[in-house]
Order: C-alpha cells, then sequence, then structure tokens
C-alpha cells in the first residue's frame, strides 16, 4: 500500500523493505517481546569516521560492541558498532552500505522516496531519559538541535544530522516508544495515491493531511499493525546548518493533522 518494494534476503533476520537505490532501508523481525522498535541505524561517512564515533562514545562510557563479518554480511555494511543509547535503544553506527545496483521500482507506483543526502526518513522516540538521549545524540553523536516545542514540563527536542529537519525527535515517556517513523515520497500526487489506497482498505488513518510547522512537511499518520504510526509525506524542508538558528515552536502544524472525526 506504500509503494514500497518487499525483498527477500539471504539471512533469515527479518521482512527487509527496499525504497531506493540501497538494497533495503527497514527490516521488520518476528519478535516474542513487545512490538516496537528494535533498532536504529545512523551512517557514517568512512572506517575513519566509525572508529572515532567508536572511541567517543568509550570516553562517554558507552559500551561498545564490534561486529562480526557474520553480522556485517546481515547488514550489508563494511563496518558497523553497536551501543545502546540512554533511552535503552539498540544503536547501531555503521559506515559503506553494500550495493546491490537493483533499482527502486514501486509496485504500486510512488515516483520515488527522497532518501540520500537526507537519510532515511525520521523516527520519533519516547524517552524515559530525555536530558541524557539529548547529550548522547548533540554531544556523543554530534546531532544538532532544529528546534524545541514545549510538552507538559518537557520538550519535544529535533534533532538533524544530516540536511533533513530532523531524522530524529526525542520526548520524555515513561519507558522507549516508537510514536511514528517517517517516510518521505517525492511527491503531493504520491501522498495522495497511498492515502487513497489506504482509505479504500480500511486502515486508521491517525492523523488527517497536514502540514508540519518546522519540517513543512505535508503528511498524514496512519497506524501500522505493530500499534505505533507511519508518517507518510512529501516536501519536507532542508536545514543549512552555516544559517539555521534554533527556536521553539508552539503549534506541531500550520494546518490539518486533525484525529479521526467521532462518528
Ligand atoms: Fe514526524
Amino acid at each position: 500500500m506504500l509503494g514500497a518494494m518487499a525483498v527477500s534476503s539471504d539471512s533469515d533476520d527479518g521482512f527487509r523493505i527496499k525504497i531506493d537505490d540501497r538494497p533495503y532501508r527497514v527490516v521488520i523481525q518476528r519478535s516474542d517481546g513487545v512490538d516496537d522498535i528494535a533498532f536504529a541505524g545512523w551512517e557514517l561517512r568512512d572506517a575513519a569516521a566509525l572508529d572515532q564515533a567508536a572511541a567517543q562514545l568509550e570516553k562517554a562510557g558507552f559500551a561498545v560492541e564490534q561486529s562480526t563479518e557474520t553480522q556485517l554480511r546481515a547488514r550489508g555494511v563494511r563496518g558497523l558498532v553497536r551501543t545502546i543509547d540512554p533511552s535503552g535503544l539498540s544503536s547501531e553506527l555503521f559506515w559503506g552500505p553494500i550495493h546491490d545496483h537493483e533499482r527502486f521500482i514501486s509496485p504500486t507506483g510512488v515516483s520515488g522516496f527522497v532518501t540520500g543526502d537526507m537519510g532515511l526518513g525520521h523516527i520519533v522516540l519516547g524517552t524515559p531519559n530525555l536530558g541524557d538521549a539529548i547529550d548522547f545524540y548533540t554531544g556523543v553523536l554530534g546531532f544538532r538541535v532544529s528546534d524545541y516545542m514545549r510538552n507538559g514540563d518537557g520538550d519535544v527536542v529535533f534533532l538533524h544530522c544530516n540536511p533533513r529537519h530532523h531524522s530524529l525527535a526525542l520526548v520524555g515517556a515513561p519507558e522507549l516508544t516508537l510514536y511514528h517513523f517517517m517516510l518521505e515520497a517525492r511527491t503531493l500526487d504520491d501522498v495522495g495515491y497511498v492515502l487513497d489506497r489506504l482509505l479504500s482498505d480500511g486502515v486508521s488513518i491517525s492523523r488527517s493531511l497536514g502540514k508540519h510547522t518546522n519540517d513543512h512537511m505535508v503528511s498524514f499518520y496512519s497506524q501500522t499493525p505493530s500499534g505505533f504510526d507511519l508518517e507518510f509525506g512529501c516536501g519536507g524542508r532542508r536545514v543549512d546548518d552555516s544559517t539555521w538558528s534554533v527556536s521553539e515552536i508552539t503549534k506541531a502544524s500550520s494546518w490539518g493533522h486533525h484525529p479521526p472525526v467521532a462518528t
């Protein structure tokens, strides 16, 4: 329904989803535990950058697990280390994705997804350790704050590590929770056709079409079978670190993003 490709893999670690020229971007694994995010991957430039990041993690007191050849082959990357972030999320830092040079051809005619130097999309995580999580992503891994939005006594903090306005947003929560992940299609027509397909299939739409104030994404939200939401949008803005200044937003959306109307 989303127009992504399902791909098979040699490894048995899950069902893989391809949305661009990478062999895959998302893995869905069967779990006996919680139905939630299992890990997040963050790409670094090269082996030297990964070594430097691993050293910074260890200096900051985070255990760093190196990967075996089998693990590297399973992920399809040249180098990868794992650590557990302050929220309890398994965070995989990697470099050197191994390409298969297969084209992305959407089975339902989505024209394409915006990735490249903007990465996969974004995730919004609830964390029981918001302050530590912010320090980890900004102080250790080098993310930058894009903006803040007040949320009760705390903040929602939007963070970027490439020109995408946010690849990660953090909000205080009793436990680690994936609130939603976002995929960005190339055009408004892609978003509209996907929305129509979901509606005609009876999939629940959690938030109507709307436009976010901070990243300018025109999107809707739909509940996945795992319970967390998928945000599907287009038109996200790019952040230029040489001119960007941090602000606080007071509304998430300029228009739309309404909850379902009770019937
Ligand atoms: Fe979002």
